[in-house]
């Protein structure tokens, strides 16, 4: 089955044909970086206006490059959320009308459902049950995943996303956008130990992430030895590269401690990282190591299907499809999408259970 995925939530406006869910036959991906660079951030309506433009050469491209034509195609999955309200309407306009005009399956996907089967092209078939770290510019979860499709949020982060503290911590350090690359690089010079971050305590004991306590002691950090951004075209200096490593490490190992945790209380099969920060060599390493550890495979895309594309949006469409589920027309952008279907269905269960005195 060739389905044609589609990817617009942010600032990428990609395409990609995928066969039977783990052949990637095409995948083009336009990215907007040099046009939000200048304002440190994407601009939403600016995103939008390009992807109007960007949309169809990119459909195009994608299917010249998979030497298919439009009329082998056999569904269309695209990116319903969550993301930016325009640039997500662009992309599930331009599927909804296609899938119309082809008379062919249109299948709504949630953007971090796209991330977990990043790793479906190059990984061996998952088991599960599997526990998913994905963690990206906009989200950092930890889902438990008891079978394919059905989702539980085990930990969340309570205010920053991991890539967004990287992002910023850039920023301030006059690095770019986006700055989680930057920050790597300049770690592999940099002492991890130098700077001592120590990790929040969340007070309800619930094993979620925080990362603005951390952005807020690197500012003080910054302050209190009047470290300078990197002015443009300069090297960075050893403080800087220090701190780009303590921070790094402070990040990796809250995202690596609580998958550990959690693995060892849920007992997955598999475990999963994926999402734009999983393109992290150093945390790409300790979650191996913690893998080793647990006994456990460790399943991540490569760097090219980390960031947002569009074949793990065709892969998780394709899934879904599979399972007999696809959307009608009246499906629209939903910008705060979430990724949460199991405890929902327990919650379900004991409703009916209550209904019917089972
Ligand atoms: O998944 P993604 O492409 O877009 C979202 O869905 O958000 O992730 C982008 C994020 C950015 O915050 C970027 O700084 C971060 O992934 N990122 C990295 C690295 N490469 C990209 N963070 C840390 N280390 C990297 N090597
Ligand atoms: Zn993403």
């Amino acid at each position: 089955m060739v389905i044609l995925g589609i990817e617009s939530s942010c600032d990428e406006t990609a395409a990609s044909i995928v066969r039977d869910g783990r052949e990637i036959l095409s995948s083009v991906i336009a990215s907007q970086i040099g046009l939000h660079r200048p304002f440190g951030g994407v601009v939403p309506e600016l995103a939008s206006r390009e992807h109007l433009l960007k949309i169809e050469p990119i459909v195009f491209q994608a299917c010249a490059e998979a030497n298919v034509s439009l009329n082998d195609v056999d569904a269309v999955a695209v990116t319903q959320g969550p993301g930016l309200i325009g640039s997500l309407l662009v992309g599930v306009c331009y599927a909804k009308a296609l899938a119309f005009g082809l008379d062919i399956p249109f299948i709504g996907v949630n953007h971090i459902e796209g991330h977990v089967y990043s790793v479906a092209f190059e990984n061996p078939t998952v088991e599960y049950p599997a526990l998913a770290l994905i963690v990206s510019g906009g989200h950092t979860n930890l889902f438990y995943i008891p079978e394919a499709g059905k989702y539980k949020v085990v930990s969340r982060t309570r205010d920053d996303a991991a890539g967004e503290a990287f992002d910023k911590v850039a920023k301030m350090l006059g690095l770019g956008y986006p700055g989680g690359p930057v920050i790597e690089n300049l770690a592999k010079e940099g002492d991890p130990k130098k700077v001592k971050f120590t990790l929040p305590k969340i007070s309800d004991g619930r094993p979620d992430f925080s990362f603005s306590g951390l952005k807020t002691a690197v500012v003080r950090h910054i302050r209190e030895n009047s470290i300078e951004p990197v002015a443009d075209g300069a090297q960075p200096s050893q403080e800087i590269k220090d701190l780009a490593a303590s921070f790094q490490a402070t990040v990796v190992k809250s995202l690596v401690g609580t998958m550990k945790k959690l693995a060892i209380e849920m007992s997955p099969k598999t475990l999963i990282v994926a999402g734009g920060v999983a393109c992290n060599g150093a945390l790409r390493s300790a979650a191996e190591a913690a893998g080793t550890d647990l006994g456990l495979p460790v399943y991540f895309p490569s760097k090219h299907l980390a960031t947002d594309n569009a074949a793990m949006i065709a892969a998780a469409g394709y899934a879904h499809l599979i399972r007999g589920s696809q959307s009608d027309l009246t499906m629209t952008a939903d910008i705060t999408m979430r990724l949460q279907n199991f405890e929902n269905e327990d919650a379900e269960l004991k409703r009916k259970r209550v209904r019917y005195r089972l």
